[in-house]
């Protein structure tokens, strides 16, 4: 057995955190070798209900879960923390963009980025999935000047799965042949998910699709407005797949992607003339618990143009926070 890890989830009381706690628990995010500590933060409102959840947790008797801990101080549960997944926020309702949420829940990311700079480890591993989440990993970020940018990440890889599941489902490839699809940008209706490398079973993806009308005209906004149409199936945003996506992410970070490209939302570098800091959706691969992002993709006019397009949108909620930020 490896040396515990302690994992911090927030907004462990909501629907996500009920989805994704007991996968941790279950080792899905760290491997069978890792007993885990589960520091859980939610609002002091929220305690008796997130003990209910503890009590379920306990009821499961993980041989993993080395112990879970309830705590309404991000300070608390932040302490030591190697890995936190920022879960809690208010989520969008019917007829909202994801930006919409940006004045409710900016503040929490401020006040919780201040809390990891001061308690968690130095190594530690941010994963922003509150909405929207890109712009609050961006304000964590900032606001935690101690320790270094990239700890802080965003979740793209929702729109990742939902983008490799659609080439799936349209092309007849399984899931687990397709390789090098990247989403770019904010995870918002400007993200663009590019299948223009994506090969499935070692094939060119766009040669066996073979329809660039329906790439462009169906398949774009599809996967980049998936988030509302389960809004308006559900009557509530995703939870079990966003739960998923969030421990594939984390899991990749930590274990590695084993040479596959995988969307993460990172602080730029400036490559792709995206500016740096910008919390971008880039391809990455992941190994030894970091991750690289794909470098030298060669970027046609129709890439050019979406990739500017979801920056302008990221640089104007960068401009939105910007007092908040002072
Ligand atoms: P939910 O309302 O079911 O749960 C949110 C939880 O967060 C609640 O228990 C609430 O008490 C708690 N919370 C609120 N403010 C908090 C704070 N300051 N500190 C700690 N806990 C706090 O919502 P949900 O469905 O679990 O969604 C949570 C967030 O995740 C939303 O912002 C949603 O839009 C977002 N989301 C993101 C993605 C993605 O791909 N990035 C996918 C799905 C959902
Ligand atoms: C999603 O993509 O499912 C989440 O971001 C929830 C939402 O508001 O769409």
């Amino acid at each position: 057995m490896k040396t515990p890890v302690r994992v911090a989830v927030t907004g462990a009381a909501g629907q996500i955190g009920y989805a994704i706690l007991f996968r941790i628990a279950n080792g899905d995010l760290l491997g069978k070798d890792t007993p885990v500590i589960l520091n859980l933060l939610d609002l002091p409102q929220a305690q008796k209900a997130l003990n209910g959840v503890i009590m379920e947790l306990n009821d499961c008797a993980f041989p993993l879960l080395q112990s879970v801990s309830p705590s309404d101080d991000p300070r608390v549960a932040f302490k030591d923390a190697d890995i936190a997944i920022l879960i809690g926020s208010r989520p969008r309702g019917p007829g909202m963009e994801r930006r919409d949420l940006l004045a409710a829940n900016a503040e929490i990311f401020k006040v919780q980025g201040k809390a990891l700079n001061d308690v968690a480890k130095r190594d530690v591993k941010v994963l922003v999935v509150g909405n929207p989440a890109n712009t609050n990993a961006y304000i964590a970020m900032k606001s935690a000047p101690d320790l270094p940018k990239e700890n802080f990440t965003a979740m793209l890889r929702l729109d990742h799965n939902r983008a490799v599941s659609m080439l799936a489902e349209k092309s007849g490839v399984a899931v687990k042949d397709i390789e090098k699809v990247a989403v770019w940008g904010n995870h918002s209706p400007t993200m663009y998910a590019d299948y223009r490398n994506a090969t499935g079973a070692g094939k060119p993806m766009p040669e066996i699709i073979n329809d660039e009308a329906w790439y462009k005209d169906t398949y774009l906004s599809a996967v980049g407005k998936r988030g509302a149409a389960i809004i308006e199936a559900r009557g509530l945003s995703s939870a079990a797949s966003a739960a998923n996506a969030a421990i594939d992410h984390v899991r990749d970070w930590v274990l590695g992607s084993n040479g596959r490209w995988v969307s993460m939302g990172i602080p730029s570098d400036g490559d792709y003339g995206v500016p740096e800091d910008v919390m971008f959706g880039v391809p990455c691969t992941c190994e030894n618990g970091k991750y690289t992002r794909v470098k030298g993709i060669e970027m046609d006019e129709f890439s050019k143009g979406r990739v500017q397009h979801t920056l302008n949108e990221l640089l104007e909620e960068q401009a939105a926070v910007a007092d908040l930020l002072k």
